[in-house]
């Protein structure tokens, strides 16, 4: 039985109607009528706890919520991805991130073929060579050992592996030096290899179709930039590999194709740093603690595939952004991980959730009628809270904020760690009740900036505390948001696997780049406002560099 559109499903009028209610309501209220909020409304699993009692939400939101998750047929959709069928509709494609972190002894047909062993196949191949890069054994052209590894990639082919690589550097070789290529700006490239030794240096080529121009640029100078330095083209052979699921274009760059880690077309670019896009992950950490991280994303899958919803993490995240989103209607959302280590963390989450569902048709082709994916952004915590943190206290726009953070510190030092845990638990408590004029007026606050120092508060926060940052933790944490993102594309019922949205950029710039470069005349043919800016690009480059600018 196919369902009514979203906006039509008994749940969503509910919802609709009960959002008015709640929206005149406060946390304040909402805490004070029920002393056990703050423990009713978590949930631990896996080794995270997670608060969302600071959202604006009672029993009757859950449960309208887990309503509308059951009418929007999010749980079929899961068992139908977790089956491989082909839930990337508009590019007909199975999405099995999940298939990537199967225990070795597991089997998925997808296809007539197993997927799990051809993804411990890989796996087992990326150990090896992991563990010859890690040893020495594996020589440069020069008979060195490689010290450096440079991975050239975008989008998923990057955010991915620096954020693992940053996450888990507690758990790096130390001796290894690791940097990440992706942007086509030569500034990228050139800063990343300027104190390197080609003879030590290891080129990771990462990139689902080897044809994205930055990343077939930027590869372009690497292999410039070895020969140059190493007088051989031969040198290419020991110092360059490619992670791709496009052998032909791999051969076609001059790479061998024994040296390519493959990965598949059934892992979306966003959810791929588990494969072997995770390559320079597991020469930093070894294969044991990749595998680890492997364990922590598994073990989310089984338990969103076997949770019920009131007790199921990423029903749970997801359901509670929906709620943000559409009914109470906050455009974005802050995620701050009190963690130095995971900076990266809100920058991976950008690809993940908003190339996923920023998405303005459903799966049928009609225009949504409701909002879709939020904008997500972040920065790690306490250093937010010196900037932007004001806006989201006082400002006119409310941002939901996930607060990120560990009992434990990798780097235990004095009082940091209590000083930097102090500050989650008091900006998600400053957010949700802030601070009254009677309240300012009781301590003695000066009367002539009283308003001024009002904080109205009822802004929502989750907060997710584990133990310690380790492989399985990171794992876990990923593989969250990657089902929170699912289900709330299930939801909005687009495809959150696809991102037709990146193409006419990529288009249209290709087709500027012999417009830029050319000195000749050229007839220019777009827009009276494109023109113009090519036009004086044009002429300010015959210009050359001008001395007095730098
Ligand atoms: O342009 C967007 C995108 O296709 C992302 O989805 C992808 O992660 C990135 O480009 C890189 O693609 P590739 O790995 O094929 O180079």
């Amino acid at each position: 039985m196919t369902s009514p559109p979203l906006t039509q499903r008994p749940a969503w009028i509910a919802l609709t109607a009960h959002a008015q209610t709640m929206k005149t309501r406060h946390l304040r209220e909402l805490f004070g009528a029920d002393a056990t909020r703050g423990s009713r409304y978590h949930v631990e699993a896996e080794g995270l706890y997670f608060d969302f009692s600071k959202n604006l939400i009672t029993d009757e939101t859950l449960s309208l919520l887990s309503q509308l998750a059951r009418e929007s047929g999010v749980e079929e959709r899961r068992t139908a991805m977790f089956a491989g069928q082909h839930v990337n509709e508009s590019e007909d494609r199975a999405v099995l991130h999940v298939a990537l972190r199967l225990p070795k002894d597991a089997s998925l047909i997808v296809d007539g073929a197993d997927v799990v062993a051809e993804v411990h196949a890989v796996l087992e191949r990326m150990a090896t060579f992991a563990d010859q890069i890690r040893t020495g054994a594996w020589r440069g052209h020069t008979n060195r050992p490689i010290k450096n590894v440079v991975n050239i990639g975008i989008g998923g082919s990057d955010l991915g592996p620096v954020m693992a690589y940053e996450a888990l550097r507690h758990y790096s070789q130390r001796d290894l030096t690791f940097r990440f290529v992706s942007n086509v700006d030569a500034t990228d490239f050139v800063e990343a290899v300027r104190d390197l030794d080609a003879q030590e240096t290891l080129f990771i080529i990462s990139s689902k179709t080897f044809g994205t121009v930055e990343t077939l640029t930027n590869a372009a100078s690497a292999r410039q930039w070895l020969i140059e330095h190493l007088g051989d083209e031969a040198a290419v052979a020991k110092h360059f590999v490619a992670v791709s699921t496009n052998a032909a274009k791999v051969a076609a760059f001059g790479i061998d194709v024994t040296n390519m880690f493959e990965f598949w077309d059934w892992v979306g670019g966003r959810y791929s740093m588990e494969s072997a896009i995770g390559l320079s992950t597991m020469i930093a950490i070894g294969p044991a603690h990749f595998y680890e991280m492997l364990a922590g994303f598994h073990a989310m899958d089984e338990h969103f595939l076997n949770t019920p919803v009131q007790g199921n993490l990423p029903m749970l995240l997801g359901l509670l952004a929906v709620w943000n989103r559409n009914f109470l209607g906050f455009s974005s959302v802050g995620v701050m991980p009190y963690d130095r280590y995971l900076h990266r963390f809100p920058a991976y989450l950008q690809q993940l959730t908003m190339e996923s569902n920023g998405k303005h048709v459903t799966l049928s082709g009609d225009r949504v009628t409701y909002e879709t994916g939020p904008i997500y952004w972040g920065e790690p915590g306490t250093n937010g809270q010196h900037s932007f943190y004001q806006l989201i206290h006082q400002g006119t726009t409310v941002v939901p904020v996930d607060f990120i953070g560990f009992v434990n510190s990798l780097n235990p030092l004095g009082e940091h760690h209590d000083i930097l845990m102090s500050n989650v638990f008091a900006q998600a408590q400053a957010l949700a009740f802030g601070k009254t004029e009677e309240e300012l007026r009781h301590e003695g606050a000066d009367e002539r900036v009283l308003k001024h120092r009002v904080m109205e508060g009822n802004r929502p926060s989750n907060v997710i505390l584990a133990n310690e940052l380790s492989p399985r933790l990171l794992g876990l944490l990923v593989a969250l948001y990657e089902h929170s993102v699912f289900v709330q594309g299930a939801i909005w019922d687009v495809d959150s696997f696809d991102q037709w949205g990146v193409e006419l950029g990529k288009q249209l710039a290709a087709a500027m780049i012999p417009e830029l470069a050319n000195t000749a005349p050229v007839e220019l043919a777009h827009d009276s406002s494109t023109n113009a800016l090519i036009t004086h690009y044009r002429s300010l480059k015959q210009n050359g560099r001008n001395d007095d600018d730098h």
